[in-house]
C-alpha cells in the first residue's frame, strides 16, 4: 500500500497510538488550541513535540504565523496536549476539518480543551492586546461542521456550549495574574477575506462584541464530541471602519504577541494544581 494510501485509513484511535508511541501512555486531560501568531505556547510545553506531517490528517501547515505541531507534557504542573495551530474553513472550504483532530483528542483522554484565536474588537475600550473570554458566539457563516453527519448525535445543544465552569476557572486564573480578561461575543466570519465595515456595523447590531475566522465550527465540534470547552480571542485590530489602522494578517501577525504574553501567563495560571 502506498504511504498516502495507507494514511487515509487513520482513525483518531490510530492516531492516538501514534502519538502514545512518541508521549508514552499517560492520559492527557486538558487541551489547547493556538490561534494565528499565539503558536509559540507550544514551544513551553517540556515534554515532546509532534510535528502535523507525521499525524495524517492533523492541519495542513497552511497559514503563517501558526506553528504545525503538536506538543505532549507538562505546562503550567499539568500533562496537556497542545496544537500550535489549526485548519480555517477558508483554507479548503471544509467546515469539520478539526473534526480528527478533535476525536483524537478525546482519544487520548482529553475531557476539557481551550481554544484561542486572534480577533478584530468591535468595542472601544478592547483596544488591541485585550483578551476576551467568549461567553457566547454567533456562527454568522451559517456553516456547520455536523453538515452531513448520520447520527442523532449531531443535534448538539448550543445552550452553555462555552462552559460556564472552564469560564469561571479562566476568570480566576486571569485574577490571579492580574490580567484584565473582557468577556464578550465572538461572531464567525468565514474569511479569508475581512469583513466591510457595513458588515461589521450588521455584526455589531446583531450582540457580537468580537469577529474572526475561526473557533466556533471546533466549539461545535467539541460539544458533539462531548468535550467541555471554552475560548479566548487575542484582539489584534479593532474591526473593519473602527479605526483607521489598515486591517491585514501581517497586522494581526505583528499585534498577536501584544496580548499572547498575557494569554500565556493566563493559560499557564488555568494549568497550575
Ligand atoms: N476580522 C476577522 N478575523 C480577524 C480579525 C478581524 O478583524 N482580526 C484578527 N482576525
Amino acid at each position: 500500500m502506498s504511504k498516502s494510501a495507507e494514511n487515509a485509513l487513520l482513525t483518531a484511535e490510530a492516531l492516538a497510538a501514534r502519538i502514545h508511541a512518541v508521549a508514552g501512555t499517560e492520559p492527557v486531560g486538558t487541551a489547547l488550541i493556538l490561534g494565528s501568531g499565539l503558536g509559540g505556547l507550544v514551544e513551553q510545553v517540556a515534554g515532546v513535540h509532534i510535528p502535523y506531517d507525521e499525524l495524517p490528517g492533523f492541519p495542513h501547515a497552511g497559514v503563517s504565523g501558526h506553528s504545525p505541531k503538536l506538543g505532549i507534557g507538562l505546562l503550567g504542573g499539568t500533562r496537556v496536549a497542545v496544537l500550535g495551530g489549526r485548519e480555517h474553513y477558508y483554507e479548503r472550504g471544509n467546515p469539520a476539518a478539526m473534526r480528527l483532530p478533535l476525536e483524537t483528542l478525546k482519544a487520548l483522554g482529553v475531557t476539557r480543551l481551550i481554544l484561542t484565536n486572534a480577533a478584530g474588537s468591535m468595542q472601544p475600550d478592547m483596544p488591541p492586546g485585550s483578551l476576551m473570554l467568549l461567553s457566547d458566539h454567533i456562527n454568522f457563516s451559517g456553516l456547520n461542521p455536523l453538515i452531513g453527519e448520520k447520527t442523532e448525535a449531531r443535534f448538539v445543544p448550543m445552550t452553555e456550549a462555552h462552559s460556564p465552569a472552564l469560564r469561571a476557572a479562566l476568570r480566576a486564573a486571569a485574577g490571579a495574574e492580574q490580567i484584565a480578561l473582557h468577556e464578550g461575543v465572538y461572531a464567525w466570519y468565514s474569511g479569508p477575506s475581512f469583513e466591510t465595515p457595513a458588515e461589521i456595523r450588521a455584526i455589531r447590531i446583531l450582540g457580537a462584541d468580537a469577529v474572526g475566522m475561526s473557533t466556533v465550527p471546533e466549539v461545535i465540534l467539541a460539544r458533539f464530541l462531548g468535550l467541555e470547552v471554552a475560548a479566548i480571542s487575542v484582539i489584534t485590530n479593532m474591526a473593519a471602519g473602527l479605526s483607521d489602522e489598515r486591517i491585514s494578517h501581517e497586522h494581526t501577525k505583528a499585534m498577536a504577541p501584544l496580548g499572547a504574553v498575557k494569554l500565556a501567563r493566563v493559560l499557564t495560571r488555568f494549568l497550575t494544581p
